[in-house]
């Protein structure tokens, strides 16, 4: 095996401190106890302490959501990367769709999140994707090395190793509609194929690319039967114990 299985859950603006202990109460019951993949869930910024003291037994790690790439000072409500590590955080997802859509975070910005979390010993979760549009115009492709690219620049080799790509195609984001598991696997290899000429080979074996977008217990298997696809970001189905179980066992 060249690269890890990781099986993350992005809880986005749900669950509470409380809501989150009762998620792990329930998650200790179905959780398996054998180790396939590393397992991990991001959650909102304020309840990273909660989750962290009640995912303790559970090998599920915790992620943030977001990073400020800044390292200190006036940034009135936002988090740096040396916050997230004084904490133990391990992972920070950058440049979800939802942050780039609403938060007008660009390619740039991304990419400067990116570097700041690598640069504190974080795994950043990079997302890529495109829109509805863009596919329809057949310029998938294109875009996601471009983002691919965008997002990478000035990441040093020895860093890739830990750094982790989500391919999330906007359209089958909590749509329910997700990305036929050809469709994801294509964009997935093609992003193997850009880090591969950005770093060489092996590096681009050793990176892992995660698919996110509608993904559940019936097409997770599947999914992550690509070869290309090497873990999921999930979205509504880690909100419930059985369903990111169900998501974790498919990663058998
Ligand atoms: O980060 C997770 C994705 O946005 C997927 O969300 O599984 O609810 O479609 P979803």
């Amino acid at each position: 095996r060249y690269r890890k299985t990781v099986i993350a859950g992005n809880w986005k603006m749900n669950m509470t401190a409380s809501e989150t202990k009762k998620f792990a109460e329930e998650m200790k019951k179905v959780m398996p106890r054998a180790k396939w993949c590393d397992t991990l869930i991001c959650v909102p910024a304020c309840n990273l302490q909660a989750a962290t003291r009640a995912f303790k037994d559970l090998r599920i790690a915790v992620g943030a959501e977001n990073v400020y790439y800044e390292a200190k000072g006036a940034y009135t409500g936002e988090i740096s990367a040396e916050m997230l590590k004084d904490l133990s955080i391990k992972y920070a997802i950058v440049g979800h769709s939802e942050r780039r859509e609403y938060f007008g975070e660009t390619d740039e910005i991304v990419n400067k999140k990116a570097l700041a979390a690598l640069e504190a010993g974080i795994t950043p979760i990079v997302c890529v994707g495109e829109s509805l549009a863009q596919r329809e115009m057949g310029v998938t492709n294109e875009w996601i090395a471009l983002q691919v690219k965008a997002a990478l620049a000035g990441v040093p080799a020895e860093k890739m190793r830990r750094v982790i790509v989500a391919y999330e195609p906007i359209w089958a984001i909590g749509t329910g509609k997700t990305a036929t598991s050809e469709q994801a696997g294509e964009v997935c290899t093609l992003i193997r194929a850009t880090i591969r000429s950005l770093y060489g080979a092996r590096v681009a074996r050793s990176v892992t690319i995660q698919y996110g977008g509608s993904m559940n217990p019936t097409n997770a298997q599947e999914l992550l039967a690509q070869p290309d696809i090497d873990g999921g970001l999930i979205g509504g189905a880690s909100l419930k114990p059985e369903q990111f179980v169900a998501i974790i066992n498919a990663a058998n």
